[in-house]
Formats: structure tokens, C-alpha cells, sequence
């Protein structure tokens, strides 16, 4: 934690209280709300878990064996038939579920009857392919209503998905279906990113060469047939031939309440991505619960969540917190500022979006770009906007409030993780007022702390480790295959309390400041990323000996990433190979994981113990004095690598 923030974040004294208008037709609006779930919260989560229709009620809401939680145990319930059929049932039928716009034009709108069909039909696909209750399904495809059909089709079925983000390199892609041991992958020819394609069948191919597992391939045909994607006869499958002969009905399985819904792969601080586990009764109350009262979500509303599927908050906040509240979603597929800087407010205007949910990244990105690109839209359809993935900046908040939202929109800043799997510390727009920067207060029912080291409060205004304190029914059931590494990594810190890997401070109000990550993980506009995995891709080329990487501030992208590198003898430090070893790692992980900056070194700073310090590299990289180096194996190291880059942004 950075006493830096601390004293920025201390001096916010702006407060947005609701507006009367806002609180009155708000779904929650009366504070008791969070008495009540504190007083009982196992009768507050009963309660939010009867927003879903199930097949069998459960008969005990929570069994609490510290990691390990059940929630509405003996109940049964399936998580496609929330999100779907049961708004077939209804008026809802024929109002639009999704409302997909892609990245080089093209609109479509799929209501709820629509993706009835789509889904059963896909289900029976992926039942004739030989997938089975409790089989994992890898997804691996661009933003389009195909993704959303797959997952759904997944759940219906009772066959966990594992979504990767298809930004991801084949080799990451390979890691994570291996880590699953995949049955079947669902993909497509590619997808459109800022102009150009994203070969994902082609980076498909490349994974499948180390990933045995998987035995059918369904590739979605989003490019067309002039772009000719490589097909494996007898393992790969064209998405259109299957639907074409797949049966109309397929029955939704019930699930276990603690049935397996889905893995999402995410980063740690280690190297090896762990598999998030959700289960099915748990997550979608959490889920559903939270969508309808953090973004105040009516029937009427359209809904934009800005983000990719492949990330926890595409899995929450566009499929099924969303889809199990009947809502109207907008998706897109490609980049904000293809082909232009407004594309964004482009699509508000033109689907009259009311709630907007986007990261603190773009909205800083916007600012850049400046306000003359929101002003060309009318935008007066939004009523509320979110954001999530990072903290936000008070400036940042302030202009997406005044030239976004008008002045008049209420902004809902929601801290959660993938682990957490809903929302955890939101304000309810309906009753908390708002300051800049601060993700106000716990959601009713979850019982956030800060912490020092010994486990002790550390009272107003301190900075801390956020924990949490007792269960709640969205949490992670654990890491696939890896029960020591989940035990590790969230509960070994304090006994029976879940440690965050953030750190906030908590004012005299009661109020949140989220203040980053504590642990070797990094937030790289808004995407997770470990300090390791960046340096082992980096030590994976062969003119590298070491590197340490670090997470450096950066102006849009919330950190950017900074790497030291030693390098091997007959190699030249040069511009060159600075070039090549960000190439190296976008194809050892994925774009998002490029380095910002590369910094050749001939020894990097260390205790005596050996650890790396990168307090220090930190200092060296954004250009401050150098912290305390008394620990320090060799001070001259650092000094000479202070001196080299002295003033220097690489
Ligand atoms: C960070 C994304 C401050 C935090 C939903 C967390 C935030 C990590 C916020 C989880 C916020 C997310 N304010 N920080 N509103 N939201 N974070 O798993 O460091 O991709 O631990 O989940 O993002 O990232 P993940």
C-alpha cells in the first residue's frame, strides 16, 4: 500500500447523494435493508435466493467448514432454465435478450424465445459430440450472441464451461484446457478487434498440438467462407452443419445447488493460472441478487456491460446476473475507438442504453481522447453507470459523471474478483451517497474488514488487507485440482477468513477506498496479470538470463508493466531485442501482457536471502528516489541501475 494514495484518496470531500427522483422509483431504497442482512444473513441470502425459480427448494442455507461453504444445500435448480426458459414463460418471450452490434457493423437482436431455441438446439449439439454432466467445455470466441449461446447450452446441460478470453495465445489457451482436461472446444473461424482479425481457429489449431484432451472442435463461422479456416476432418465441425440437423427440445438437467457451473481461469502470484471454481445455487443468487439492485435494473431498462466474456465480469454482468433478471443487453463486439473515438457513445445513442457498466481504463482513455467524442451523441437515455476492474481515479469519476452521466446519473463503483463472483462493496444508487474513488459500502449480507498483520482492525483512515469475514453464497468453491494451492493463497493468512490480495482504507464514514493489490499480482487495464507469468515468458526467450517484472503506475492503463531483464552472454542490449522480447511474451500469453517498458540490466537488486526487491525496481521505474536499501545484498547494484535509467522513461 502506497502512503501516496492514502493522502491523495484522504483529501475527496465531494459527496453525491441520491437524487429524490432516483431514490423514489429505485428497486431498493430503504437503508433497514442492511440492518436486516446484518442481523441475519443467512435469512437475508434465503431470501434473495427465492429471485430464482427452483426445482427442488434446499432445506439448509449454509454448511460452513472453513474453506468450504454450501449454500442452499439439497436444492436444485438449473442455471440456463433462470436465465431462459422461465422468461419464455412469461410476456418476456418475445423481448430482446441480447442485442449484439459487431465490430465492423452489422446488428443483431435475439429475444428471449430466440435463445430458447438457440440454446436447446445447441445443448442437443453438444450432447451428440458425447459431452456429459460434469464434462468441462472450453470456449475460446470472439464477442458475439454464439458465446452466449454456448454458455448457456453448457449450463443447461450440467457441463461446466471455461471461457478463455480471445485475446489469450494458443499457448495460454493450451494451459488452460489441459488444466481442465477439456472434452470438447468451441471456437470460431475468428473474430474483429480495431480493424483487423483475430485468427482464433488458427491459434486453436496451435493450442490443440498440446492439448489432447480435446476430441471435437465446433468452429462458429463468424468471418465468412472467403477467409477459409483450416479444418481437421473428424475433429473439427462447422457450428452451422451441426444446428442445422440438432433437435429443437432439450430438458434442462437439474443441478445440485453445489454443482460445478463453470472454471474461469485468472492469475495469481504464480506463474500458473488457477481455476476458479462456481457452482450453480450460490453464484446465480449472488449474481442475480446484485444486478437487480446495483444497477436498479427494471424491465424496461437497456443494458450495456462493456466488457468480454472471457472475463468473470462478462460471466456475471452480461450473461447471468443479467439473462436470470429478463434483461435487454447490448453486446459488442470490438474495440471503443474503431473506427472512431465515439463508437461507445455511438451505440448508447442508437440502443437508447440506460445502465452503462465499463473500467476505470477506458473511462481514462476517454478523457484522453477529450469530451468533444461523448458530445456529438445524445446520451440523455443513461440513467446509472458502473464501473469495476480497478479503483477508479477521483478525476476519472467526476468526468464520467459530468459528461457521460450528464450530472444526473448515479455512479455505482463495485469492487469483487473472479473468486468472489458477484459484487462485494457497491453502493445501492437508490440509498448511499457517493464520493469520488470510493467503492462505499459492504453489499447487505457480506462482511468486509481491513486488517493489519497480525489480524488485527486497523481502525479510521488506516490502510490494511482487505478481508472477509464470513461466507457468502457467490464465493469460489476453490481451485480445480488444486485444493492446497486454494487453502495457500486466500485462508493461510488469517485462520477462517478470506484474504483478499487488496488493500483499502476505510474512512470515518464507513466508507471503502480500494488501494490496489498487495501480492505479486498486477492490474493491467482492469485485467489480471501475475508479476511471474510475464517474467517466465520473458525467461522462456533465449537471450534472457533473468527478469524481474513490476507493475508501474501508468496514466490510462492503471499500471503498465515494467520489466529488468539480465540477458546472456553474445546477446546485444538493443532496441532490437527490446522489440523482440515483447513480441515474445504477446505470444507466449496474449496482447494484454506486453511490456510497456524493458530495462537491460546486469544485475537486479536483492536481499541477502536472495528475493528479489522490487520496492526498489518500482522506485527506479517511475523515477523516485530510492526507498530503504539497507536489506540489500549488494546497495551498488541498484545505485548503477538508478543511474543508468536516471530521468529516463526506458
Ligand atoms: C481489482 C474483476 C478497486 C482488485 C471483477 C481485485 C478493483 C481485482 C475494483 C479482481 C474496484 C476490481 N476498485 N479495485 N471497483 N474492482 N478491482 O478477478 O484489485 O479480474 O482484487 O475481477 O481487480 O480482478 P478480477
Amino acid at each position: 500500500m502506497r502512503p501516496t494514495a492514502i493522502d491523495a484518496l484522504l483529501q475527496e470531500t465531494r459527496v453525491f447523494p441520491p437524487s429524490e427522483e432516483f431514490k423514489k422509483q429505485a428497486n431498493v431504497n430503504d437503508p433497514k435493508i442492511y440492518e436486516e442482512a446484518a442481523q441475519d444473513y443467512l435469512a437475508f441470502w434465503a431470501r434473495c435466493a427465492e429471485m430464482l425459480d427452483w426445482f427442488e427448494k434446499w432445506h439448509t442455507v449454509l454448511e460452513w467448514n472453513p474453506p468450504y461453504a454450501k449454500w442452499f444445500i439439497g436444492g436444485k435448480l438449473n442455471a440456463c432454465y433462470n436465465c431462459v426458459d422461465r422468461h419464455v414463460k412469461t410476456w418476456r418471450r418475445n423481448k430482446a435478450a441480447l442485442i449484439w452490434e459487431g465490430e465492423p457493423g452489422g446488428e443483431r437482436v435475439l429475444t428471449y424465445s430466440d435463445l430458447h431455441r438457440e440454446v436447446q438446439k445447441f445443448a442437443n449439439v453438444l450432447k451428440s459430440l458425447g459431452v456429459r454432466k460434469g464434462d468441462r467445455v472450453c470456449i475460446y470466441m470472439p464477442l458475439i450472441p454464439e458465446v452466449v449461446i454456448a454458455m448457456l447450452a453448457c449450463a443447461r446441460i450440467g457441463a461446466p464451461h471455461s471461457v478463455v478470453f480471445g485475446g489469450f495465445s494458443a499457448e495460454a489457451l493450451a494451459d488452460r484446457i489441459n488444466d481442465a482436461q477439456a472434452k470438447v472446444l468451441i471456437t470460431a473461424d475468428g473474430g474483429y478487434r480495431r480493424g483487423s482479425i483475430v485468427p482464433l481457429k488458427r491459434n486453436a489449431d496451435e493450442a490443440l498440438k498440446n492439448a489432447p484432451s480435446i476430441e471435437k472442435v465446433v468452429v462458429y463461422q463468424r468471418l465468412g467462407t472467403d477467409y477459409n479456416a483450416p479444418m481437421t476432418p473428424g475433429r473439427d465441425l462447422w457450428w452451422h452443419e451441426l444446428m442445422a440437423n440438432a433437435p429443437l427440445v432439450c430438458e434442462p438437467e437439474p443441478m445440485d445447488s453445489e454443482d460445478l457451473l463453470y472454471l474461469l481461469y485468472t492469475s495469481g502470484s504464480t506463474g500458473k493460472p488457477k481455476g476458479i471454481m462456481h457452482t450453480t445455487g450460490g453464484y446465480m443468487t449472488g449474481v442475480t441478487v446484485t444486478t437487480k439492485w446495483v444497477f436498479d435494473l427494471k424491465d424496461e431498462d437497456v443494458y450495456w456491460c462493456t466488457a468480454d466474456v472471457g472475463w468473470v465480469t462478462g460471466h456475471s454482468y452480461i450473461v447471468y446476473g443479467p439473462l436470470a433478471n429478463g434483461a435487454t443487453c447490448v453486446i459488442y463486439e470490438g474495440a471503443p475507438d474503431y473506427p472512431d473515438r465515439d463508437r461507445f457513445w455511438a451505440i448508447v445513442e442508437k440502443y437508447r442504453v440506460n445502465i452503462l457498466y465499463t473500467a476505470p481504463t477506458a473511462i481514462r482513455a476517454f478523457m484522453k481522447w477529450g469530451e468533444q467524442y461523448p458530445k456529438k451523441h445524445d446520451l440523455s437515455s443513461l440513467r446509472l453507470l458502473g464501473t469495476v476492474g480497478e479503483p477508479i481515479n477521483p478525476e476519472a469519476w467526476m468526468w464520467y459523471h459530468e459528461h457521460i452521466g450528464g450530472g444526473r446519473c448515479p455512479i455505482v463503483d463495485t469492487w469483487w474478483q473472479t473468486e468472489t463472483g458477484a459484487i462485494m462493496i457497491t453502493p445501492l444508487p437508490g440509498i448511499v451517497a457517493t464520493k469520488p474513488g470510493s467503492a462505499t459500502r459492504p453489499f447487505p449480507g457480506i462482511f468486509p474488514e481491513i486488517l493489519d498483520d497480525a489480524g488485527n482492525p486497523v481502525g479510521i483512515d488506516r490502510g490494511g488487507y482487505l478481508v472477509i469475514t464470513k461466507p457468502w453464497p457467490a464465493m469460489t468453491r476453490g481451485l480445480w485440482g488444486d485444493p492446497e494451492r486454494f487453502k495457500q493463497t486466500y485462508w493461510s493468512k488469517y485462520e477462517g477468513i478470506y484474504f483478499t490480495g487488496d488493500g483499502a482504507r476505510r474512512d470515518s464514514d464507513g466508507y471503502f477506498w480500494l488501494l490496489g493489490r498487495v501480492d505479486d499480482v498486477i492490474n493491467v487495464s482492469g485485467h489480471r496479470l501475475s508479476t511471474m507469468e510475464v517474467e517466465s515468458a520473458l525467461v522462456d526467450h533465449p537471450a534472457v538470463a533473468e527478469a524481474a517484472v513490476i507493475g508501474v503506475h501508468h496514466e490510462i492503463k492503471g499500471q503498465g508493466i515494467a520489466a529488468f531483464v539480465i540477458i546472456k552472454e553474445g546477446y546485444t542490449a538493443n532496441e532490437s531485442l527490446k522489440d523482440a522480447l515483447k513480441q515474445h511474451v504477446v505470444q507466449k500469453i496474449g496482447a494484454i501482457a506486453r511490456p510497456d517498458q524493458i530495462f537491460f540490466t546486469a544485475d537486479l537488486p536483492k536481499t541477502r536471502s536472495g528475493k528479489i526487491m522490487r520496492r526498489l525496481l518500482r522506485d527506479i521505474a517511475e523515477g523516485r528516489a530510492l526507498g530503504d536499501t539497507t536489506t540489500l545484498a549488494d546497495p551498488a547494484v541498484v545505485q548503477a541501475l538508478k543511474e543508468k535509467y536516471e530521468g529516463q522513461e526506458e
